[in-house]
């Protein structure tokens, strides 16, 4: 299949839904990006190089994926626990080849300059990761202030960066930041409107490299992972409702393309989840009507992800469509029947079996015979597609296995 997407459009897009992870203050990898990149601009970089730098400031924290862990990260100056989301991290890189040469520096964004001298590491990946560690660390300090505060507490903060100069970060780096926070548009470029008018403008002048279909396949398998690793309560969700989708797509004789593009809508149909905190996301109860709101939110989140990475392509519509239902009292858009293709439906009903199939924290895994049931009155109440719904039924306990019960469980339960 052809497919050709601009690699800085894709990291940049699809590093709003680990920024999504800072609920509030939503900008963080981008900001550390921009400052990093003021001083490698200093410094001379090469272009390449400030293009990786980029890409791995953008996407430092993508091993995180809770609030709680997200919390910690940006109201310690050193946390003792943070080498967990650096080692998760680089895992996720490495398993993306477009990117796997960065998986060294994510590794090493929390480690101090001066173990980084006696760790058998290319200077290259030293000094980035190093740069990454401290714009972090001062997007963390200026956390709390708008731009005018930020500028006025400016000596404040380089007062704490050049205790630790040497110690934790590489002098000339704390020397050239303080240079380039000197100027009023080092702040200015920060603020969410700049910021993405800035990285827009960079990415018109960077000769990127161009993503295919198995790079896009990757890029989305680490960003399901991220997804998943939200919540035990979610654990390997997105990885299964791709799984099920296909099954249920190949199985209803769509064309390997199409099965190919609805796996890829399926990895990233809950990217917009990283921006629920995590308490909404594992309430054992009812929800509110104001958590009932932030979580709906969700799927609109997926979709101005999505247009970002994708435009107008099918995959960005099918993947944002999951809670939609065929009445039009689904969310967030109330689209009607005529307005949901069929790969939309098949998602919806892959989501919904998923959902039922894993342990949510205010019921267990339900049994073949309970997912045909709820998902039956789902059908008959209009809401779910019944030739999808008809699949489902003639081949239940596959797909109730596929969807992640086991078989012989599903088979014993069944009878
Ligand atoms: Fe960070
Ligand atoms: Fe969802
Ligand atoms: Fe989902």
């Amino acid at each position: 299949m052809s497919f050709r997407i601009n690699l800085f459009r894709a990291v940049n897009a699809l590093s709003s839904a680990v920024d999504f992870v800072g609920v509030d203050d939503a900008m963080h990898g981008k900001r550390v990006g921009i400052m990093a990149c003021h001083v490698a601009d200093l410094l001379g970089w090469a272009e390449w190089r400030q293009r990786d730098l980029l890409y791995a400031s953008f996407l430092h924290d993508c091993g995180v994926s809770t609030t709680e862990e997200h919390g910690h990260l940006v109201s310690e100056l050193e946390w003792s626990n943070a080498q967990g989301h650096c080692l998760r991290g680089a895992a996720l890189l490495g398993g993306v080849p477009l990117l796997a040469h960065l998986a060294l520096v994510v590794r090493h964004h929390h480690t101090r300059w001066a173990e980084l001298q006696k760790l058998d590491l290319a200077e290259g990946i030293r000094e980035m990761a190093n740069l990454i560690f401290l714009a972090d660390r001062l997007d963390v300090l200026r956390a709390a202030s708008d731009t005018n505060q930020a500028m006025t507490r400016r000596d404040d903060f380089f007062k704490t960066l050049r205790k630790y100069s040497g110690l934790l970060f590489k002098p000339e780096f704390v020397a050239a930041l303080e240079q380039a926070a000197a100027s009023e548009a080092f702040w200015f470029d920060l603020e969410p409107q700049n910021l993405q008018d800035h990285i827009l403008e960079m990415s018109v002048r960077t000769d990127a490299a161009v993503m295919d279909f198995e790079d896009l396949k990757a890029m989305s398998l680490m960003f399901a992972r991220i997804v998943d690793a939200k919540s035990p309560f979610t654990a390997e969700h997105s990885m299964k409702v791709a799984e099920l989708s296909r099954f249920i797509a190949s199985g209803m004789g769509m064309s390997d393309d199409t099965c190919d593009e609805l796996e890829i809508a399926s990895y990233l149909h809950d990217l917009g989840k990283l921006r629920v905190p995590d308490a909404i996301l594992a309430k054992n109860g009812p929800l509110s009507d104001a958590e009932r709101l932030v979580m709906k939110r969700h799927s609109y989140d997926t979709y101005e992800t999505l247009f970002r990475l994708l435009g107008d392509h099918p995959i960005a519509r099918w993947a944002s469509f999951h809670h939609e239902t065929l009445t039009g009292e689904g969310y967030p858009f109330h689209l009607k029947a005529r307005q949901l293709p069929i790969e939309a439906r098949v998602l919806a009903v892959a989501d919904i079996v998923q959902a039922l199939v894993q342990n949510r924290p205010y019921r267990l895994s339900l049994p073949p015979d309970e997912v045909r049931r709820i998902v039956g009155e789902m059908k008959d109440a209009g809401r779910l597609d019944p030739v999808v719904v008809g699949f489902l039924n003639e081949n239940l306990l596959q797909c109730w296995a596929i969807a992640g019960g086991g078989l012989e469980e599903g088979r014993l339960a069944a009878e």
